[in-house]
C-alpha cells in the first residue's frame, strides 16, 4: 500500500467566517502592489498547524480549478499567485518557465531575502546568505573543489562511514535477528560524520559517540530551523543574546563549533602546500591523509582568504550538506518500505552489483535503480520544499505555462517562494504526481516511441543519464537551478546511493507503524515529527 500522504494531496479546507474576514483584511492591508496578480483566498489560520508548503499546494490546486478568461485565453491562476498576510505579501511560483526566469535567466535580480536574514548570524558570508560580490568570489573558488578525484575519494569516505552505521545496526540485531530503530536519527548521524570528514577532515564519529561539538551542531541546526519557521526576527533585537535562554544557548553552541573550525583552519594553514588549481585537482588522492575541501581551499594558490570567510564557508557546507542528505535517505526508505516489490527490485540490483567487493564510482554507476529511487524521493519530498528570493530591482515575469502571454510586474523588494514541492507534484507536468514511481525517470530505450515529449516533461528524458533541471526544463529542481544551484549535488547523490545500497544489502526494512503516523514537519528541510521508526531484519544472503 502506498501512503495516503502521497495518494491524496492535502484537501482544501472549509473556510469559516473568521477565516474569510481575516482574509479580506489581510488582502486589504497588503495594498495594491503586484497589481493584477491573483490573490490566494487563504487565511492566516491556514498557515498554522501544518507545514507551509502544504497550504501553498492547496492554493495552487484550488486556484487552478477556477481558470479565468483573459482577452484571448484561459489563464490558470495558481501558477503565480500572491499570498498576503498582515501587511506582508509573498508571491508563490509553481510554473517552470517563471521559475527558470527567477533562478537562471534573471538570477542576479534576486537575493535570498528572508532566508539570508535568518542564516547570516550562523553562516556569515557563506555561499547561501552571502552578498553578491562575496558569493561570486567564493563560488568561483569552491566549485573546483568538487572535482572528479575529490568525489572519488569521497566515495571511500561514504563507504567507510556507512560501514560504521551498518556495523552498529548489525550489533543491535545480533541477539534477535531484528531491531526497531529510528532510521532518521541514524541517517542524521551518518550524514554528519560524512560532511565532517569530507568538508574539513573532522571525524565527529557521531554514529558511536556523543561529544560537545556534536551537541552544539544539533543545537545550532535546531535553532536555524526554529528561526526559519518564526516570522519575526526577534533574535536581532538588542540584548536577546544575553537575556533569552535559547539565544544564550545558541551563542554558546556557535562558539563551540567556531572554536573547533578555527582550530581545523589553523592546522590546515600550518600544513599548507600551495599549488595551482589544476595541479591540486590531479593530486594522488589515494595516498593523501586529508582529502577534505578545506585542504583544497587552503592549498589553492591565489585564493588566500581570511579565516573568518573560510569558517563561514565550512559552516555553510556543514549545514547545507547535512540535513538535506539525511532527509533524502529518510524519505527514500519511507517510500520503499511501503512498496515491497520495489524494495525487492532494489535489493536484487544491490546484490548483483555489489557482490564482488569494493564500492567505487564505477560500481555506483551500475546502481541505476537506487539512483532513481533517490531522485523520486527528492521529487516527492524536495529538500528544501521552497526556494526563497527577494527582488533587488523591479522585474517582469514571463507569462509561463499558465496561458497568459504577459507575466506580472514585480516591484523591488518583493518576497518570492519558488515552490519546488508544487512543481514536483504538479498535475500539469507529471503523470500520477503523488505516486512513488522511480521508473518514471528511466531513460527510454532506443526504439521506444518518444513522440509527444514536450521538452519539459521529465517522464520523457531521451538521451540523458539522469534527469536534472536542464532536461526537465525547470519542472524538476532537486538541487535548484541557475548560478545558485547546489554545489554539492554529485556529492549528495553518490553519498545517498552508497548509504541506501549498503543498508538494503544487509537488511529488510519495514515501517514500525502505519505510514500515516509518520507526520511531516519542516524547517529548512522536510523531516518527520517523531522519527522514522523501522523494524530491521538481518537478510539471509
Ligand atoms: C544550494 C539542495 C546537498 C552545499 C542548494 C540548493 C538546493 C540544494 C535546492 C539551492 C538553494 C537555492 O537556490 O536557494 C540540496 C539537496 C542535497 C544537498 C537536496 C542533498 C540531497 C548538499 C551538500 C553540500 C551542499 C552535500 C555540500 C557538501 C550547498 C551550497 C549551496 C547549496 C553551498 C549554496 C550554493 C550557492 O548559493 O551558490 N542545495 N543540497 N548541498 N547546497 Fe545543496
Amino acid at each position: 500500500s502506498v501512503d495516503k500522504q502521497q495518494q491524496e494531496p492535502p484537501k482544501p479546507k472549509q473556510r469559516n467566517l473568521i477565516d474569510n474576514a481575516s482574509n479580506l483584511l489581510t488582502n486589504f492591508l497588503s495594498g495594491g502592489s503586484l497589481g493584477n496578480m491573483p490573490v490566494a483566498e487563504g487565511a492566516v489560520t491556514d498557515l498554522f498547524g501544518k507545514p507551509l508548503f502544504f497550504s501553498l499546494y492547496d492554493w495552487f490546486i484550488e486556484m487552478n480549478a477556477r481558470p479565468i478568461l483573459s482577452s484571448s485565453s484561459y489563464i490558470i491562476h495558481g501558477s503565480v499567485y500572491k499570498l498576503a498576510f498582515g501587511p506582508k505579501s509573498f508571491v508563490v511560483v509553481s510554473d517552470p518557465i517563471v521559475a527558470r526566469h527567477i533562478l537562471r535567466e534573471n538570477a542576479f535580480c534576486y537575493d535570498k531575502g528572508v532566508l539570508a536574514e535568518i542564516l547570516k548570524p550562523i553562516m556569515g558570508k557563506g555561499l547561501i546568505p552571502a552578498d553578491l560580490d562575496t558569493w561570486k568570489q567564493r563560488r568561483k573558488v569552491i566549485t573546483p573543489g568538487f572535482h572528479a578525484l575529490f568525489i572519488e575519494a569521497m566515495v571511500r569516505i561514504f563507504t567507510k562511514c556507512s560501514e560504521r552505521t551498518i556495523s552498529k545496526l548489525e550489533e543491535l540485531t545480533e541477539s534477535e535477528g531484528q531491531v526497531i530503530v529510528d532510521l532518521e536519527a541514524e541517517f542524521s548521524n551518518l550524514a554528519l560524520d560524512i560532511i565532517g570528514l569530507g568538508v574539513f577532515n573532522f571525524d565527529f564519529d557521531s554514529v558511536t559517540k556523543e561529544c560537545p561539538v556534536i551537541k552544539a551542531v544539533y543545537g545550532t541546526l535546531f535553532e536555524a530551523e526554529h528561526r526559519s519557521t518564526f516570522y519575526i526576527p526577534y533574535w536581532n533585537l538588542p540584548f536577546t543574546k544575553w537575556i533569552v535562554p535559547r539565544q544564550r544557548k545558541f551563542h554558546s553552541d556557535l562558539k563551540v563549533i567556531n572554536d573547533c573550525l578555527d582550530n581545523l583552519i589553523k592546522n590546515a594553514k600550518e600544513t599548507r602546500q600551495e599549488d595551482d588549481v589544476e595541479k591540486l585537482q590531479q593530486r594522488d588522492y589515494s595516498s593523501l591523509k586529508d582529502v577534505s575541501l578545506l585542504r583544497f581551499l587552503v592549498d589553492m594558490r591565489g585564493a588566500d582568504v581570511d579565516d573568518r570567510q573560510l569558517r563561514d564557508d565550512l559552516m555553510t557546507m556543514l549545514i547545507a550538506g547535512h540535513e538535506t542528505t539525511a532527509a533524502v535517505l529518510t524519505w527514500s526508505v519511507f517510500l520503499l518500505a511501503q512498496s515491497p516489490t520495489k524494495m525487492r527490485k532494489a535489493q536484487a540490483e544491490v546484490d548483483s552489483v555489489l557482490s564482488n567487493g569494493a564500492i567505487t564510482v564505477d560500481t555506483l554507476k551500475k546502481l541505476e535503480y537506487i539512483k532513481l529511487i533517490i531522485l523520486e524521493a527528492l521529487r516527492l519530498y524536495p529538500q528544501p520544499a521552497l526556494l526563497i528570493r527577494r527582488s533587488l530591482r523591479p522585474d517582469k515575469l514571463p507569462g509561463g505555462y499558465n496561458g497568459a502571454k504577459e507575466g506580472y510586474e514585480i516591484p523591488v523588494g518583493t518576497d518570492i517562494f519558488v515552490s519546488i514541492y508544487n512543481l514536483h507534484r504538479s498535475p500539469y507536468f507529471w503523470d500520477r504526481p503523488n505516486e512513488f514511481e522511480p521508473e518514471r525517470f528511466s531513460v527510454p530505450k532506443k526504439d521506444e516511441n518518444i513522440e509527444g515529449w514536450s521538452g519539459f516533461n521529465p517522464n520523457r528524458s531521451p538521451g540523458a543519464m539522469y534527469p536534472n533541471e536542464i532536461i526537465a526544463d525547470f519542472a524538476f529542481l532537486p538541487f535548484g537551478g541557475g548560478p545558485r544551484k547546489c554545489v554539492g549535488d554529485q556529492f549528495a547523490l553518490l553519498e545517498s546511493t552508497v548509504a541506501l545500497a549498503m543498508l538494503l544489502r544487509k537488511f529488510d526494512v519495514e515501517l514500525r507503524g502505519s505510514p500515516d503516523e509518520v507526520e511531516m514537519v519542516t524547517g529548512a528541510t522536510i523531516h518527520t515529527k517523531n522519527g522514522l521508526w523501522c523494524r530491521l531484519r538481518k537478510r539471509r544472503t
